[in-house]
């Protein structure tokens, strides 16, 4: 296992922000892992790097996920559990499971990063969310390098929430998550633009394999592909508000974007529709800006700086809530 010295992270962080580690190494092994953290007080795990905004150099070690292999741990008459090491990426994951009609995260296709990650923020898209699925995970805890299983009810899932951001925060990392996925898939297609997809394509028979690539279709149409331009998806979460907060602004502002949450009075508010009503939509100021498709992306043209990009989402905050009276929150990890 070899460890680098002052690397730049740019390849490393879809921002493509570029900035540096002390030290830097990959691990193929949880015992590599655990001779790492042994000796290396300071570090940083990541997987793909698709939800952290690099804001400064980091100066103690980057330890990066490829911890690899899928396996079936056991079948019920109903249910298959399957095993993803944290290190897989997700969507070449999800296609393991649509090639073979394993149903439940189909609806999370094409989101870019690393298994690992998965339960850290309870991924979520297009009506389904991790913890949909989820069965357990595995972790290693960082003081003792002790072993531990977590379950759904432990992991505390939310909206783009998780133990593992709260009271667990950079005390444990995930070595591999099992989801419990279904033989006989049932589908999700109510939410958002899946059905005009579906009809677009001339799908004929639903299938899992059909909704992944509506699915791919319509995230390939309205984010960026990090490849070419410099991103972390959403950069905030989105916002909820007391029923009275949402009525006041429904009078004022009939087109506000909102939707129902299940068991609450409270209204989830699309911060894409906030951030565009506030003018920010495809705001460019140098080599850094806002997409001109999806105005809750914040982008990296090329060679901007972590520190331009906060600057530039901590405006948005203020002037969404001079508008709206409502605070957003980031939903990449700032570091
Ligand atoms: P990283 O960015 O490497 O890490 C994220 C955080 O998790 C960091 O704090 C890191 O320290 C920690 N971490 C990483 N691995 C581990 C581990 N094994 N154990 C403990 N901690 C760990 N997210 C959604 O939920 N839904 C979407 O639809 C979505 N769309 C996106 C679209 C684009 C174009 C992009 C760029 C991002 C999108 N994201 C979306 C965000 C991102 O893809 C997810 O949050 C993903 O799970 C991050 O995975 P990663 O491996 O890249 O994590
Ligand atoms: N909207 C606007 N202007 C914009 C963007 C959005 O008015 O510039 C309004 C529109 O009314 C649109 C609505 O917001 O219908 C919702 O937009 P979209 O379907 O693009 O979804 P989103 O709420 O912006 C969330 C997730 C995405 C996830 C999609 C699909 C969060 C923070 N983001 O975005 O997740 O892929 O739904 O389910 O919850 C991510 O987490 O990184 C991410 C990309």
């Amino acid at each position: 296992m070899t460890i680098a010295q002052h690397i730049s992270l740019r390849p490393y962080n879809t921002f493509g922000i570029d900035v540096s580690a002390y030290e830097f190494a990959a691990f193929t092994s949880v015992d590599d892992l655990k001779a790492l953290l042994a000796n290396h007080p300071r570090y940083l795990i990541i997987g793909g790097g698709s939800n952290i905004l690099f804001t400064k150099d980091f100066d103690g070690i980057v330890l990066k996920n490829e911890l690899k292999g899928i396996q079936v741990l056991r079948e019920e008459q109903d249910y298959i559990y399957v095993q993803a090491a944290a290190g897989e990426r997700w969507h070449e994951f999800v296609l393991y499971c649509v090639e073979r009609n394993y149903g439940g995260v189909e609806n999370l296709s094409l989101i870019p990063g690393c298994v690992g990650a998965a339960p850290m923020q309870n991924i979520g898209a297009y009506g389904v969310e991790l913890k949909d699925t989820f069965y357990t995970l595995e972790a290693l805890r960082t003081d003792d390098l002790s072993i531990h299983t977590f379950t759904g009810e432990d992991c505390q899932f939310g909206y783009r929430e998780s133990i593992f951001k709260k009271e667990y925060k950079h005390q444990y990392i995930i070595l591999s998550v099992t989801l419990r996925l279904k033989k006989q898939p049932d589908f999700h297609i109510e939410y958002g633009a899946i059905k005009a997809e579906l009809e677009k394509m001339q799908v004929s028979h639903l299938s899992i394999g059909a909704i992944s690539q509506a699915v791919i279709n319509i995230r390939n149409s309205k984010l960026p592909n990090p490849k070419e331009i410099g991103n972390a998806g959403s950069f905030f979460k989105n916002p909820t508000i007391c029923e009275a907060h949402f009525l006041f602004l429904k009078n004022k502002y009939p087109q506000i974007a909102a939707y129902d949450l299940a068991h609450s009075t409270y209204k989830k508010i699309a911060a894409g529709w906030l951030i565009e009503q506030c003018g920010w939509k495809g705001f460019r100021q140098d080599n850094y800006g806002v997409h001109a498709k999806q105005a809750l992306v914040l982008v990296n043209y090329g060679g901007a700086n972590g520190e331009d990009i906060l600057n530039l989402s901590r405006q948005i905050i203020e002037s969404v809530h001079a508008k709206f009276s409502i605070q957003l929150e980031a939903e990449v990890n700032i570091v």
